[in-house]
Parts: structure tokens; sequence; C-alpha cells
């Protein structure tokens, strides 16, 4: 590893709160079935540590989205990379995501979500960044509000860079 990050939120602290998250979940949709879907690559470490918490029947598919490209600033679109495979129609869909910065992405993606008729459509974010917040989104799970840093780690990072970290860090310019 090239730098030394700063821890921003610990394993354990993630670890709590990914609990309470999936506490919440479980007893939101008592024992109706869910279909998660997991916001590629982001997400992939957030949402495998949140399903061990959540005590329903579930499903599991994937979609990835882009709106960075290889850098810190958003580009301002989105495009779907990887679509679901099955149908959401009369479904209880919860989106899980890594981080809403701008939220445009969750936008966008609520919008063409709810357009295929599910029954619900909820959205898990582990991280939200209130001071860049443009596009409002509900998250009706969310894990930590942060400031307005560049995250790396627990699935989150730069460059494709730094996922495996067990925990959020900071990337500080300058080491
Ligand atoms: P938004 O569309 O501006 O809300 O951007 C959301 C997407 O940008 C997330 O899904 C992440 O992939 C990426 N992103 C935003 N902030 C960060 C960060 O601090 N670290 C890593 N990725 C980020
Ligand atoms: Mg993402």
């Amino acid at each position: 590893m090239e730098f030394q990050p700063e821890v921003l939120i610990s394993e354990e602290e993630l670890a709590l709160r990914v609990k309470a998250l999936g506490n919440a979940i479980t007893s939101d949709f008592e024992n109706e079935e869910v279909l998660i879907i997991c916001i590629l690559k982001g997400a992939f470490m957030f949402c495998s540590d949140l399903m061990k918490e959540i005590n329903l029947p579930t499903r599991l598919d994937f979609m990835q989205l882009s709106s960075y490209g290889d850098g810190m600033k958003s580009s301002g679109s989105v495009k779907i990379d990887l679509d679901i495979s099955e149908s959401i129609k009369d479904k209880n869909v919860i989106v899980v995501e890594d981080i809403v910065d701008s939220g445009l992405t969750m936008k966008t993606l609520l919008e063409l979500l709810q357009a295929r008729g599910p029954k619900a459509v909820k959205i898990a974010s582990l991280l939200f960044k209130p001071s860049k917040n443009i596009h409002k989104v509900p998250i009706d799970y969310l894990g930590f509000e942060i400031e307005d840093k560049f995250v790396i780690g627990y699935g989150l990072d730069y460059a494709g860079r730094y996922r495996e970290l067990p925990y959020v860090g900071v990337v500080n310019a300058g080491n």
C-alpha cells in the first residue's frame, strides 16, 4: 500500500451499525420476501454483511451503474452497465448502495425501478455526504452521515483500489 489511510469508521462501528440496519429491515417487512439489489461494485461488502443481519426470506440481484470515472468528481450522468435479471413487479425491493453523494445515481435508479411496478422500493446506503447532496432521495436505511471527504475501504474505491480495507478510511492528500 502506497499510503496509510486514516480510519474514519472502524470495523467495530461498521458491524454494530450494519446489525442495527438489518434489524430495522427485518422488523419493517415482517416476514415478507425482499429482493436485495446490490449496487456494484462499491456496495458488495456492505451488502453481504447486511444480508447476514436480515432475518427475512430474501433474493439477491446485482446492478452496476457508473457516474464516476476514475477520479474523485461525479461526471454528471448515470449509465447502467449491468441490469438485474428478474422482474421486480409487485416485489419489495431494497437497493443497497455504498454512498449517496450528489444523489444523482440513486435518483436516476429510483425513477427507473419505480417505473417497473414494484410493491415498494427502499434505499439502504452505508454512507451519505449531505454537503454535496443536490438530488433529494429518501434514504430509508442509512449507516453514517459523513463530512465532505473522499472515502475508501469496506467496498469503496479510489481508482479501483482499496476496496478490501475492513474499515472506511479517508484519503489524505499529501501522504
Ligand atoms: P452520486 O451520484 O453523486 O450520489 O455518487 C454516488 C457514487 O459516487 C457512489 O455510488 C460511489 O461509487 C461514488 N462516490 C461518491 N463519493 C465517493 C467517495 O467518497 N468514495 C468513493 N466513491 C464515492
Ligand atoms: Mg457506486
